[in-house]
């Protein structure tokens, strides 16, 4: 019997509770020859994750989905025991696109007593979200390096929607010599534009509608950019206007080169605007590529 067909499964996807199972399910799938494609996520799963395996499946013959609520990367006052776990819906899904492997470890088997062990990022991650939420990125990549390290994908699949998430990922592959490619993928929108969020579930109806003035202000942002105004200043104050007078409150919005994440005070090059806004006690973060009319001229 193939290690594979001796793991329990979930709706006809074998599921993996210890990094052992993942480990043999892993090595049978590198014997038979086939490359390894990762989506880390912490479960809750919508079309925006699915869109991530679908791009996993393009780029390799078995994909590893981890659903873990990774308790490290979230804050005393934050929504850990709140955020929504669904497993049998996360496992429908995973079938209907193709997944070979759900990894949903315990807690305890991801830091098991006597864990002391972190990933400490740099300035990348004490900007922006950094700053607003401290210790989450620290969380973050220390759940991502254990989990690259245990699947050894060819590639791990992430989402452009968590841009800064992205960015410190990289660089911390970049930094420790991961041998996983990293890859973004563009956010999937709702019909009015709001980026598809698992925490989107906790807005009423009111908040929802107030929502979408996110996407609204982002685009009327990018349309300003790309006919001629480079002030940074004046697009952020339009942004947080218009968000505010939706009814969010807005924790910040910046304008930052894409990859230090440091502010630009004129969009002069390929800038990323970044928002996080409260709707109710609920957080929503999203961004968005700015491209000045001077670079679109000059074809970058
Ligand atoms: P989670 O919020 O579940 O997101 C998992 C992945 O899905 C992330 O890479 C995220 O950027 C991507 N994603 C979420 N919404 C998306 C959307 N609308 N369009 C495209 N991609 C989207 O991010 C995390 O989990 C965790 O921090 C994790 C990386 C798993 C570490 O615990």
């Amino acid at each position: 019997m193939s290690a594979e067909l001796s793991l329990p499964s979930l709706a006809g996807v074998p599921i993996a509770r210890s990094p052992d199972d993942l480990r043999t399910w892993t090595a049978t799938q590198r014997a038979s020859g086939r490359r390894i494609s990762f989506v880390p996520t912490m479960g809750a799963l919508h079309a925006g994750h699915m869109a991530l395996v679908d791009h996993a499946r393009e780029r390799a013959e078995a994909v590893v989905v981890s659903v873990f609520v990774n308790p490290l990367q979230f804050g005393p006052r934050e929504d850990l025991d709140a955020y929504p776990r669904t497993l049998p819906a996360d496992a429908e899904l995973c079938r209907a696109h193709g997944v070979g492997l759900i990894f949903a470890p315990t807690a305890a088997a991801m830091y098991p007593g006597g864990f002391e062990t972190h990933v400490e990022p740099g300035a990348l991650a004490e900007r922006w979200c950094g700053a607003s939420r401290p210790g989450h990125f620290r969380g973050v990549a220390t759940v991502v390096a254990k989990l690259l390290n245990l699947v050894m994908a060819d590639v791990a699949v992430f989402g452009e929607k968590d841009w800064q998430q992205l960015q410190v990922i990289a660089r911390m592959s970049r930094d420790l010599n991961h041998p996983t490619e990293i890859v973004g993928v563009p956010t999937l929108r709702e019909p009015d534009g709001l980026a598809l969020s698992s925490r989107n579930v906790f807005l009423t109806s009111e908040e929802r509608r107030g929502a979408r003035s996110i996407p609204d202000a982002l685009r009327e942002a990018q349309d300003k950019a790309s006919a001629g105004e480079c002030d940074a200043a004046r697009l952020i104050a339009a942004i947080v206007g218009r968000v505010s007078d939706a009814g969010g409150r807005v924790d910040f919005v910046g304008i930052v080169d894409p990859e230090t994440l440091v502010s630009c005070s004129s969009i002069d090059g390929p800038a990323q605007v970044l928002i996080a806004a409260y709707f109710g006690s609920t957080r929503l973060i999203d961004n968005a590529r700015l491209t000045s009319a001077q670079s679109r001229s000059v074809g970058v």
